[in-house]
């Protein structure tokens, strides 16, 4: 009788010790994850901002220390009511001009026509809400929008960007998608003049 006591509270302790290791693995693993989240965000935050996306992706604003990205307007690209400056005949030629952009740098034009930096925002009509992440891998490996609509037109530099990891691709896209959402139609790109 007495063994068995003693039996039964070992096997009580043994469940007791793997029930107590099974929830702090849990607890750990749960940890583990949400530190890599905010690491990739961090990550992805390094790469943008060093990376010169607000250049052409964020409209500016104008300071006593020449133009500076605008903020509240971050990554949400050229303005749904751009106006595009008019481009003096001639300026642009293979001896000229080769490009130009205005005021604040979200709207180009060159041998490709006129571009308009693209909302990066998470905002889901106008952004890249509805990207998901393998398309956004794919559109900056093959210079296509999502991976495998129209060519991305210059000055984009995804071919810089495809030269990175995926690792560090999926860091931008994380850190994009943190951002606020700004809903912003951006206008279509002007074909070049024949
Ligand atoms: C020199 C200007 C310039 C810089 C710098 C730049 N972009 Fe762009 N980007 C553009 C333009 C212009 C477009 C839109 C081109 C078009 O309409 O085909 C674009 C398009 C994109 C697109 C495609 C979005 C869509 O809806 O098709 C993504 C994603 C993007 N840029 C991300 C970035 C990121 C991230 C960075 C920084 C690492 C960056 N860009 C730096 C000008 C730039």
């Amino acid at each position: 009788m007495k063994k068995e006591i003693v039996l039964g509270f070992g096997i009580l302790l043994c469940v007791l010790c793997i029930v107590s290791l099974l929830v702090r693995g849990d607890a750990l693993a749960g940890q583990a994850a949400s530190g890599t989240v905010k690491d990739q965000v961090a990550r992805g935050a390094y790469l943008v901002n060093s990376g010169g996306c607000h250049d052409c992706h964020t409209p500016k604003l104008m300071t006593p220390k020449g133009p500076e990205p605008d903020m509240s307007r971050n990554m949400m690209g050229a303005a749904a009511d751009s106006k595009v400056p008019p481009i003096p005949p001639g300026l642009l030629s293979p001896t000229g001009w080769g490009a130009l952009t205005n005021n604040d740098m979200t709207i180009w034009a060159g041998p490709w026509g006129v571009s308009f930096a693209a909302n990066i925002t998470p905002d889901k009509t106008t952004g890249l809400g509805s990207w998901t992440e393998a398309a956004f891998i794919k559109s900056m490996r093959t210079g296509k929008r999502k991976g495998v609509l129209r060519d991305i037109l210059p000055p984009m530099p995804w071919q810089n960007m495809a030269k990175m990891t995926d690792e560090d691709l999926k860091a931008v896209f994380a850190y994009l998608l943190s951002l606020k959402p700004i809903q912003n139609k951006v206008p279509e790109p002007i074909p070049p003049k024949r």
